[in-house]
């Protein structure tokens, strides 16, 4: 099996690139030693301080960001990063050309009950001769010159895209390194399985809720199939699953707090899985737009997120355009 750097060679990735994609590496295996040690490392509860966004930090939180961001400020090549757990983005090497965002640890309610975690990532390359501000990180999705995640489950594993389709990679731990273990990652575009947070429902908009409800009717429903649930609670674990056996992923719009346009993070959750789930043949949507060609607006802006398998994804979306005026 292949060590991470020699497929990325073979795969003519420009050498920086490889060397911020391996910093990535490290650091992630190095948070995967942390979660594994758990309460044997006294990582595990609340680092009692809340981020940006008004949740409550977790230590592990603290400790993968500081991680990450100290191995990427040491990369020649980073310009710049932007993370979950950083309110301003914060400068790297004026002469660098990447620019890296990152949630350091999704579904991080999940830690205190031992279960699945991620890191998800994405890079721009932006050189530039001025200082760097966070107007240079707001690029569409499109634009991302790579993007992936790391999943600490039973085993951690590496998904990442460069512009050649979606690669698996899983972590070797006594050699401590990531091995190819999928070359060419493929979303089957129908499915019979879906996730969201069902708890929610009466918060959704109409489109939404008509068209999980016939999804809940199985068979005897319109859809004339029935469809099984998943809900992981982290949107590593949930895309992970629909790369390897298909399925939609839902976490839409609701109005519980209307001045938020959705929970999840464009920049550092949204794009890079949505450029992951496009290379590998399914769609990623808000309600009406596809979310690589959103052109941001700060660098933790919040969108609505319908991904997966491309027929019932656009059977969501569909549901969601407005109906041709009918008489009758
Ligand atoms: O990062 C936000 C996140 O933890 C995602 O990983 C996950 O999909 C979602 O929130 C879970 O939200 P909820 O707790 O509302 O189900
Ligand atoms: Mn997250």
């Amino acid at each position: 099996m292949q060590r991470l750097p020699l497929v990325l060679q073979s795969q003519s990735i420009q050498p920086a690139l490889i060397a911020v994609l391996t910093a990535i590496a490290d650091g992630c295996r190095d948070i995967a030693r942390q979660i594994n040690r758990g309460a044997l490392a006294g990582v595990l509860g609340a680092a009692g301080a809340e981020n940006v966004q008004g949740e409550q930090q977790k230590k592990l939180d603290v400790i993968a960001n500081d991680i990450l961001k100290s191995l990427l400020l040491r990369e020649p090549t980073v310009r710049a990063l932007a993370s979950e757990e950083e309110e301003a983005i914060v400068p790297a090497n004026a002469d660098g050309r990447y620019l890296v965002s990152f949630d350091p640890l999704d579904g991080s309610s999940n830690i205190d009950i031992n279960s699945m975690v991620g890191t998800i990532f994405s890079i721009y390359d932006v050189p530039g001769a001025t200082p760097v501000t966070e107007a240079d990180f707001l690029r569409p999705g499109r634009q991302q010159v790579a993007a992936g995640y790391v999943l600490y489950g039973p085993a951690v594993m590496l998904v990442l895209t460069t512009g050649q389709g979606v690669q698996m990679y899983t972590l070797d731990q006594h050699a401590g390194e990531f091995l190819l273990t999928e070359a060419r990652v493929s979303i089957a575009a129908d499915t019979n399985e879906f996730a969201i947070n069902m708890s929610n429902q009466r918060f959704w908009s109409e489109p939404m809720q008509h068209f999980i409800g016939q999804l809940l009717q199985g068979k005897d429903g319109p859809r004339n199939k029935n469809f099984n649930m998943r809900w992981v609670a982290a949107m590593v674990a949930d895309v992970h699953r629909i790369l390897c056996r298909g399925g939609l992923f839902a976490y839409p719009w609701d109005r519980r707090e209307p001045e938020k346009p959705g929970k999840l993070r464009l920049m550092y959750e949204a794009n890079p899985m949505a450029l992951l789930v496009e290379r590998a043949g399914g769609e990623a949507w808000t309600d009406s737009e596809k979310i690589l060609d959103l052109q941001p607006q700060h660098i933790h802006q919040r969108v609505p997120v319908i991904l997966g398998s491309a027929n019932e994804v656009m059977a969501c979306i569909d549901a969601h355009r407005p109906k041709p005026f009918s008489p009758n």
